[in-house]
């Protein structure tokens, strides 16, 4: 039975909001943890987290306080002036990811157009030819706005949108004959994800980001990786590059950086730090102090809690209990993915009955594709969360079993 609230919000939804997502009926009005509670005081465990984002949690009490005290405090200044969160957030940052400079920005697909926009400044005057290529990876997806959608080298995102940036060549991913083909005196630069999401969860070999360094190396090119859904801890490790000992030139960030909190960064080393100069690129709101005071909080949280160790175990946890179903008989042809970033891939298209079914007995997945489900979790996910999600997990594969 729908309540008064549901019908409000449903009514003004339908009439006011512009129809680009594909809406579940359900209204949430609260969070705690791995849990959402919808109008009617159920509890869902949610195994998306606000896809990847809310990284320790729905409204994890340090989180909270931290944005409260500095929403109290100071929320913006623009960026002509120094806040102190944002210099600490670069200083942290650059730390964890090995990274020399920061640039706060608003969201994924920001962090992604700064690097696209590095990488022609720098072929502009370093590659001198007006030809030069940006490589990007089949199935890849860096973001809905024109450069990063020109990265996004998937049909379904760019059609309707063509004419694209030009300068873009996709390669079949995990290729090494294809890479090292690619790579030429024209290449500005290479731009991919360590573990392609939206993409179907597909993980990129760590030999093939190695090589994709050398060769980087060779022809003076920039090695940009998107770790806007992989990184922040997802993987086991604070990015995903670093389970393949590779350092990238630059690197994006966004999604469980914030926790919750709208907040990207585009981080950089080396000659990339010296492409643009003053001027040439801004955000209003990029590294305003509340976003960075959320960044800065969800930072403590994770080293705090060791959450990069639980997302590794855990994850481990629930592949092993995901393939041991697979082993028993459910539709399931592959399970990959690295610590809490997983893909299962059915043996049929039923990944969308999987997650309304899920749905129903209130667990929260994700579809990318007719025969992909993806579980990107909180990282403060426990056994016993696995457990719960697993015996949902049984019951549904045995409805849809053919
Ligand atoms: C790897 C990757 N890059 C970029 C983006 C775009 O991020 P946003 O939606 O915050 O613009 C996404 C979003 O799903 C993503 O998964």
């Amino acid at each position: 039975m729908a309540t008064p609230l549901y019908e409000t919000v449903a009514e003004l939804d339908q009439r006011y909001v512009l129809p680009v997502y594909r809406r579940q009926p359900i209204v949430f009005v609260r969070g705690a943890g791995a849990r959402l509670y919808d109008d009617q005081g159920n509890a869902y465990l949610d195994f998306l987290a606000g896809i990847a984002v809310c990284s320790v949690g729905h409204c994890h009490p340090h989180l909270v306080q931290r944005i409260c005290e500095q929403a109290g405090t100071l929320m913006h200044t623009s960026n002509f002036f120094l806040t102190e969160p944002q210099a600490r957030l670069a200083q942290r940052l650059c730390a964890l990811s090995g990274m020399e400079k920061a640039f706060f920005c608003n969201s994924g697909a920001e962090a992604c157009e700064l690097g696209i926009k590095i990488a022609r400044k720098f072929a502009n005057a370093v590659k001198k030819t007006p030809d030069y290529e940006i490589l990007t990876l089949e199935g890849s997806f860096h973001g809905r706005t024109m450069g990063a959608l020109s990265a996004t080298m998937q049909a379904k995102y760019q059609e309707p949108f063509k004419p694209l940036l030009p300068g873009f060549r996709a390669l079949p991913r995990n290729d090494l004959h294809a890479l090292r083909d690619a790579f030429s005196e024209r290449t500005a630069a290479i731009l991919l994800e360590p573990i392609q999401g939206e993409g179907g969860i597909h993980p990129i070999h760590d030999e093939y980001l190695q090589e994709a360094r050398h060769l980087c190396d060779r022809y003076n090119a920039l090695l940009i990786v998107d770790e806007v859904q992989a990184g922040f801890g997802r993987t086991g490790k604070w990015f995903a590059y670093q389970h393949a000992g590779v350092l990238p030139d630059v690197v994006a960030v966004a999604k469980g950086l914030g926790g919750g909190f709208p907040v990207g960064a585009c981080l950089m080393r080396g000659v990339a730090t010296e492409v643009l100069q003053a001027g040439e690129h801004g955000t209003t709101y990029g590294g305003n102090p509340l976003a960075c005071s959320a960044a800065l909080a969800v930072i403590e949280i994770i080293e705090q809690e060791n959450l990069l160790e639980n997302a590794a175990c855990v994850g481990a946890y629930l592949q092993g209990r995901l393939r041991a179903l697979q082993s028993h008989g459910a539709p399931i042809c592959e399970v990959r993915g690295r610590g809490l970033m997983v893909g299962v891939e059915l043996t049929h298209p039923v990944a969308r009955t999987v997650f309304q079914k899920a749905l129903a007995r209130r667990l929260i997945l994700n579809a990318v594709s007719d025969t992909v489900l993806r579980i990107v979790p909180p990282l403060v996910i426990t056994q016993s969360d696995v457990d719960e999600s697993i015996e949902v997990l049984a019951a549904v594969f045995q409805e849809v079993s053919v």
